[in-house]
């Protein structure tokens, strides 16, 4: 599948590692085609790597931030995927309005998921992202893709607001089929309890209905600790 497996020796080093292939490839998308798209996960995983972003010299000009997914809560609440990257990352950066794209987690779902698939349509019209950092879930789910979701297998649209059972809440979600065209995947995914559904999503037989963290684009690349891997066989 041409996944790629990086192995820090703590999160933190995942973490940077991870920040800066993001950062790398901002500048590379923005040289090909004027701007960077680049969408973040939410959890508290990627937490240190928007801070360790935050304190790097960089320049955002033209580099446009979305969101994988977005729990449908208002912007300013503790589970705010949204709000988690404003305080880690956003508030240091003081980007322009007009380059940060959040999924209105306060207003009706569908409403919502149609209007960041236009959003996201209006910035770049092929919904193709330069880079789209992923986290997982220790059940196997990406986004909010869960074990068990038909929208898995819907390889139709941008995005989706889907009912999870599992945390009794609505979520915004990028699609499958944008999740397969980015141009570059960065998966940050750390920590023991990641160990065995790890080992399931990279070593085990292709099921993306019950491991939705197998979707992968063509470029696909792991930042992983000892922990999280610590199942993985050669
Ligand atoms: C979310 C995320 C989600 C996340 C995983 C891992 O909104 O919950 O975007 O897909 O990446 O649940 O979360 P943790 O980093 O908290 O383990």
């Amino acid at each position: 599948m041409g996944h790629e497996l990086k192995i820090f020796d703590t999160p933190q080093l995942a973490a940077e590692a991870c920040g800066r292939a993001i950062l790398d490839a901002a500048v590379t998308g923005r040289q090909a085609r004027g701007l960077a798209a680049l969408a973040f996960s939410g959890g508290s995983t990627p937490k240190i790597m928007f801070e360790w972003m935050a304190k790097q010299p960089f320049d955002w000009t033209n580099v446009h931030i979305f969101w994988v997914d977005e729990r449908c809560v208002p912007p300013d609440d503790q589970q705010s995927n949204y709000r988690m990257t404003r305080l880690a990352l956003l508030d240091t950066l003081g980007l322009p309005e007009t380059q940060v794209h959040r999924i209105a987690g306060e207003i009706e779902p569908a409403t919502a998921a149609a209007q960041y698939a236009e959003e996201i349509t209006r910035i770049i019209p092929d919904a193709v992202f330069d880079v789209i950092q992923r986290g997982m879930g220790n059940d196997g789910h990406t986004a909010s893709l869960f074990p068990g979701e038909p929208a898995v297998n819907d390889l139709s649209g941008i995005t989706a607001a889907l009912w999870v059972e599992k945390m009794k809440q609505y979520r915004v979600t990028l699609k499958r089929n944008v999740l397969e065209k980015a141009r570059l995947t960065l998966n940050l995914v750390t920590g023991a309890d990641k160990a065995s559904p790890l080992l399931h999503v990279l070593q085990g037989p292709r099921d993306l209905l019950s491991y939705p963290a197998q979707i992968s684009s063509p470029e696909m690349i792991w930042y992983l600790d000892p922990a999280a891997a610590e199942s993985l066989h050669d």
